[in-house]
């Protein structure tokens, strides 16, 4: 059964050396589809994932700044955005949106960023990848008032009140190795109540492993746990929670990119 990687960066130093055989046992686990983030270290160098896209076949690029770059941004940025999104191999926008826990740019620059960004992304007519952190509040006045199109809560751990917010946005959930941590009852909570069909999953590597690889550098092919935490906390089995984020995220992604069905196919086979 494939499976997604809807969120990893895989362009950055801890993957230079070995991303082949990264990429192998990914495969091997059945992470068939990957969808590289294109953040990097802000500007000037928002191609980052779209150059891995563009030499493995399985791997599809978002491209924008992350809150912690965001006053990095000049108005060439935004151009750079504008045209960057328009390849091929870019799927979604992000990841974008607020943080308040590292501050590492001043609040009133990320909320401007973001607000424009969402702008891009719009007349782009690609979905976004929200990064939110210590910032729930803001975030989300922000998307209800600047966006209406669907979009990814990367990286889900919030409470059960803010995941149905985030679904009554329109929103899907990507959940990610955080979910097989001990302490995270309230995340476990939230991936009970989203529909089959917001559901998605992802590594986020280099961060955040789930268990029993905590601590250590993630991966594409550690993605296996959480699906079978998921599918444990739903009552499901991870064959079924592998078909449903894999319809979900073609459904929300792959069919905005000019990429046929069956190179999409041929890559969920295998060749
Ligand atoms: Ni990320």
């Amino acid at each position: 059964m494939p499976l997604v990687d809807s969120h990893c960066h895989l362009d950055g130093p801890k993957f230079a050396d070995d991303i082949d055989a990264v990429l192998e046992r990914a495969f091997d686990a059945g992470v068939r589809r990957l969808l590289g983030i294109g953040t990097g270290d802000g500007p000037p160098g928002l191609d980052c994932a779209i150059r891995l896209a563009e030499k493995y076949p399985q791997m599809l690029a978002t491209v924008g700044v992350h809150p912690h770059e965001a006053s990095k941004v000049t108005p060439q940025s935004y151009e750079d955005l504008r045209s960057l999104g328009r390849h091929p191999k870019v799927v979604a926008f992000g990841e974008i949106g607020l943080d308040y826990h590292y501050d590492f740019s001043p609040r009133e620059v990320q909320r401007e960023v973001f607000v424009e960004q969402l702008r891009i992304a719009s007349d782009l007519k690609l979905p976004i990848v929200i990064h939110t952190r210590e910032a729930w509040t803001d975030t989300m006045a922000v998307l209800r008032e600047h966006w209406s199109g669907q979009g990814i809560m990367h990286c889900f751990t919030g409470t059960p009140d803010q995941a149905q917010e985030a679904l009554d946005l329109g929103f899907h959930l990507g959940f990610g190795g955080v979910l097989t941590f001990r302490t995270a009852e309230d995340v476990r909570a939230a991936a009970k109540l989203v529909p089959d069909d917001r559901l998605l999953v992802e590594t986020d590597a280099p961060y955040l492993a789930p268990i029993p690889w905590r601590g250590k550098r993630n991966e594409p092919s550690y993605m296996v746990e959480t699906v079978r935490k998921l599918a444990e906390v739903r009552g499901v089995t991870p064959e079924h929670i592998a078909a449903v984020t894999t319809a979900n995220f073609e459904r929300l992604c792959a069919t905005q990119a000019s990429i046929s069905s069956q190179r999409y196919t041929e890559i969920s086979d295998g060749n």
